[in-house]
C-alpha cells in the first residue's frame, strides 16, 4: 500500500487527456448510477460530463471526481436518500474501464437545502466551496448555463415547441447586463449544483494489455493509501 497517488489515478488522467484529443470526443463523458429507494428500490443510471479531478496538496491520493447537475434532477433525491454512487468511464482511445464507487455530495446554492452537502475533509476545512460552484459555473458555455433556466427537468410538456421559449444563453456572472440576463443568471445559478465523488474504491480493467488485467483498489485511509489486489478480468 502506499499514500501516493495511485496507478489508476495517474491512469485514469492520462486516458481523459487522450480522449479529449480524439475528434468529436465524448471522452469525458462517464456513466453515474445512484440508487432509488422506490419503491421497488431500483438501479438508475445516467451519463454525465466529467468536469474535473479535483486533488488537494492534504490528500493528493485521494482524488475527487467532479460533475454538475441540476438540483431538480432525481438523482439529487436519491442521493439524499443514500450517497452511495458508482461512477464508470470507458477511455476507448486507451481501452481502458474504470469504476469508481463512493459516496457522492453535492455543493448547490448555499440556500439550497437537497441532497447531500458536500464534507470539506479531503480538501481541508479552508476550502471555498462556494467560489468553486461560481467558478465552474462561469467555465461553462453559456448555453449550458441556460439549461438550468429550463423548467423542472422530467416534468412533462405539451409541445417539443414549448422549449423554443426557454433562454438559448446565459451570461457570466459578471457579464449580465440586461435585467432578463441578470434574472436568468441567478436562476441558472439557484438550480446549477457541483456533484463530488469521493471515491472509496476503483476497479480499474486494462482491456488492451495481453492478457488483460484487472485490478481492484481499496482505500484504506490516510497514512495507508490505497491497498492494490490482481483480480481476474
Ligand atoms: C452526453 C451526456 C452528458 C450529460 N451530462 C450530464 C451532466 O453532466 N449532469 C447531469 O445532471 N446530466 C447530464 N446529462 C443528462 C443525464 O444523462 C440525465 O438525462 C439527466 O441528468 C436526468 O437524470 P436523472 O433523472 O437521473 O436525475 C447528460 C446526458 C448526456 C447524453
Amino acid at each position: 500500500m502506499s499514500p501516493a497517488a495511485p496507478r489508476w489515478l495517474t491512469a485514469l488522467s492520462t486516458a481523459l487527456e487522450k480522449e479529449a484529443k480524439v475528434p468529436k470526443h465524448l471522452g469525458g463523458v462517464f456513466q453515474l448510477a445512484t440508487i432509488d429507494p422506490g419503491p421497488p428500490p431500483t438501479a438508475r443510471v445516467r451519463s454525465c460530463i466529467h468536469r474535473e479531478l479535483l486533488t488537494s496538496a492534504k490528500s493528493p491520493a485521494l482524488p475527487l471526481l467532479l460533475t454538475t447537475t441540476d438540483i431538480r434532477t432525481p438523482k439529487v433525491a436519491q442521493l439524499g436518500a443514500n450517497d452511495r454512487a458508482e461512477g464508470v468511464f470507458w477511455t476507448e482511445s486507451t481501452q481502458e474501464q474504470f469504476r469508481v464507487t463512493g459516496r457522492a455530495a453535492l455543493v448547490p446554492s448555499p440556500t439550497e437545502e437537497r441532497g447531500p452537502k458536500v464534507e470539506a475533509t479531503v480538501m481541508g476545512a479552508d476550502y471555498d466551496w462556494e467560489a468553486k460552484r461560481r467558478a465552474v459555473f462561469d467555465s461553462l458555455s453559456g448555453h449550458m448555463r441556460a439549461s438550468w433556466c429550463r423548467p423542472t427537468p422530467g416534468t412533462p410538456l405539451a409541445s417539443y415547441d414549448d422549449a423554443k421559449e426557454w433562454p438559448e444563453t446565459v451570461p457570466r456572472l459578471s457579464e449580465a447586463e440586461s435585467e432578463s440576463d441578470k434574472r436568468n443568471v441567478q436562476t441558472a445559478l439557484g438550480n446549477f449544483a457541483l456533484v463530488i465523488i469521493e471515491p472509496t474504491e476503483v476497479d480499474y480493467v486494462e482491456l488492451g494489455s495481453v492478457p488483460q488485467r484487472r485490478t481492484r483498489f481499496v482505500w484504506k485511509g490516510e497514512g495507508e493509501g490505497w491497498a492494490e489486489q490482481i483480480v481476474v478480468p
